[in-house]
């Protein structure tokens, strides 16, 4: 048998992602239609922080004019009184944000995915009914920011099952566990064994907040390693599900061979296949499909020229635009 490629199905753009860039396309396409009605001099939308992890769909869409910020203070009041959108992230946003846009009279349009909406809910009506949250999460990411910026004093940010030992709450505490939408399944359920055997009254969520991108991407990569000597995963480094990726890979091939992961195919380097017959192919859900194909064809160039697939699922997932967007398109 030649030299192949394993293609993981599914791969790539999840519905949240999908939903998040089609928001600020239909807006710079509404400000191209709207011509001259556009005030001069301003962009035709502001996007606060990446709107998905990815560095190329993020040039993409800052060529054509969205202009991306870290914070709503970068943003002119000039821009704000003409009622240039301003987009919150895939990620979501902590009520201080939401706070500050509307002091500041923003017209924003929220991109949040809605599996990541789910988590704030859960966070405010846990609350509400006198919880202590423990969630975890990885520190600094954009989508942890926000949920615990729901209620920094009652939820509680742990990344390893180490980080158990250091909390502490009384028995007759009402306890619960939530989770970022994109993390290693295998990972958090050594987190949550350990949360149950320190505090046993803890309870879970009515559904699990992995969301079912992140699951069934993990699934598909899996059964790809078990069929591969290497995995390459396409996806940026800040991109939480591309990493998981790379480390479910990584387990899955046990020893037998490395994954590797790139924002592209400039990124490949041949020494990585010089004893792999076959390679494993996957992508994060922020990534482009054009860049998978990048990176196949780069294979095919160094010999990988069976290309075959391991379909684990198919998914029908579709979230609808913000509803103000709905009729714009
Ligand atoms: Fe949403 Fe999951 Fe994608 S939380 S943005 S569907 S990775």
């Amino acid at each position: 048998m030649g030299k192949g490629i394993v293609l993981a199905d599914p791969r790539g753009f999840c519905a949240g992602v999908d939903r998040a860039i089609q928001t600020v396309e239909t807006i710079l396409k509404a400000a191209k239609n709207g011509g001259d009605a556009h005030p001069k001099g301003l962009p035709p939308v502001y996007v606060r922080r990446q709107i998905v992890h990815n560095r190329h769909v993020v040039g993409d869409l800052a060529a054509q004019g969205a202009v991306f910020v870290e914070e709503l203070d970068e943003i002119p009041d000039e821009a704000v009184a003409a009622g240039i959108p301003i987009v919150f992230s895939a990620h979501g946003v902590s009520p201080a944000v939401q706070h500050e846009a509307a002091r500041r009279g923003m017209h924003v349009v929220d991109a949040t995915c809605p599996l990541v909406s789910k988590v704030h809910r859960e966070v405010l009506r846990y609350v509400k009914d006198g919880y202590e949250i423990v969630y975890i999460g990885h520190r600094g990411h954009d989508e942890a920011v926000g949920v615990v910026g729901e209620s920094p004093e009652h939820v509680h940010l742990i990344e390893h099952a180490d980080d158990v030992s250091a909390l502490d709450f009384p028995p007759e505490s009402k306890l619960v566990y939530l989770s970022q939408t994109t993390l290693s399944i295998d990972e958090t359920r050594s987190v949550i064994e350990a949360l149950k055997q320190r505090f046993p009254w803890i309870i879970e969520p009515p559904s699990s907040d992995i969301c079912y991108a992140t699951q069934n991407r993990q699934t598909a990569v899996k059964s790809v390693a078990e069929k591969s000597d290497c995995v390459v995963v396409v996806g940026s480094a800040n991109s939480s599900n591309s990493v998981r990726l790379m480390e479910v890979a990584e387990q899955a091939l046990a020893g037998r061979g490395r994954a590797w992961r790139v924002d592209d195919a400039s990124e490949l380097d041949p020494a990585w296949f010089e004893h792999a017959s076959s390679v494993g192919v996957t992508s994060g859900a922020s990534v482009p499909e054009a860049l998978v194909s990048g990176v196949v064809d780069a294979l095919k160039a160094m010999g990988y020229e069976d290309v075959s697939y391991v379909t684990t699922t198919k998914e029908k997932m579709h979230f609808v635009l913000p509803a103000e967007l709905r009729r714009v398109r």
